[in-house]
């Protein structure tokens, strides 16, 4: 079932434009804090090591990446991208915080996405991928980190079938603190994606989203040197 409609400003509205001028005077914001953690090396994460479906992709990612190929599609672990593949349904609002790659892909296959994006190159970039592939069922907001969680709090509640939590932390806003917002918006049965969820700095999430069914996809990402882990989170249905 289609969630409730969330009304979408112009595919890229006026007020992003704005923005957007008014950001490209301004010095890059600080990133941070992306605490990795300690690893015992490269494939393994925060958890643990890479387990064998990480493995079962990785000679095709370590291809690409010699061959400097980066396929169209989100920057997750790639069996998470196979699960979303299979799940997502023509009629389902998906809310995406961090836009790039995944952007396009999700509007190929999703009713309509509505993405938050704070850096203006990747806004720019991402609109004009958009543009180029004629998709127009894409509201992409430029918008500062430090404002994602009050925009997303403004949001009708359970108005999304797929919330995506995958931006760029500044050091007040982690994806923490996008997360606790978003987690009201997505419908009773819907899902919660947190990228790079094996981050200590993450463990929160695990509690604030107590009760949700979860899944940990962990492998390489598209031209990614190290083992990342993706989990999608499931609401429950009552
Ligand atoms: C981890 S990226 C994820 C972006 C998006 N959700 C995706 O899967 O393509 C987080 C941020 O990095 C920037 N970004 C987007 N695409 C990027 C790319 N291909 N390479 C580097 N940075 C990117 C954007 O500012 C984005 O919000």
């Amino acid at each position: 079932m289609a969630s409730p409609e969330v009304p979408l400003g112009d595919p890229v509205d006026a007020r992003a434009r704005d923005s957007a001028t008014r950001f490209m005077r301004e010095e890059p914001p600080d990133r941070g804090p992306h605490d990795p953690g300690e690893r015992l090396g490269r494939f393994h994460t925060g958890r643990g090591p890479m387990p064998i479906s990480g493995w079962i992709h990785y000679p095709a990612a370590w291809w690409r990446a010699r061959r400097g190929q980066t396929p169209d599609r989100p920057w997750i672990v790639p069996a998470a991208i196979g699960w979303l593949r299979r799940r997502i349904r023509r009629d389902w609002s998906i809310l995406e915080l961090g836009a790039g790659r995944s952007t396009a892909w999700f509007a190929r296959r999703a009713h309509r996405v509505l993405s938050f994006e704070d850096n203006q190159f990747w806004f720019e970039a991402t609109s004009e991928q958009l543009s180029r592939s004629g998709l127009l069922n894409v509201d992409l907001r430029f918008r500062s980190v430090e404002d994602f969680p009050r925009e997303v709090a403004g949001l009708p509640h359970a108005a999304f079938d797929l919330v995506v939590i995958d931006f760029l932390e500044s050091p007040e806003v982690t994806r923490v603190d996008g997360l606790r917002p978003a987690r009201e918006k997505v419908r009773p049965g819907g899902y919660l994606l947190l990228d790079d969820s094996d981050r200590p700095s993450y463990a929160k999430a695990d509690d604030l989203l107590a009760g949700w069914r979860r899944k940990r996809f962990t492998g390489v990402k598209d031209a990614w040197p190290e083992v990342c882990e993706t989990t999608i989170f499931r609401r429950p249905r009552k």
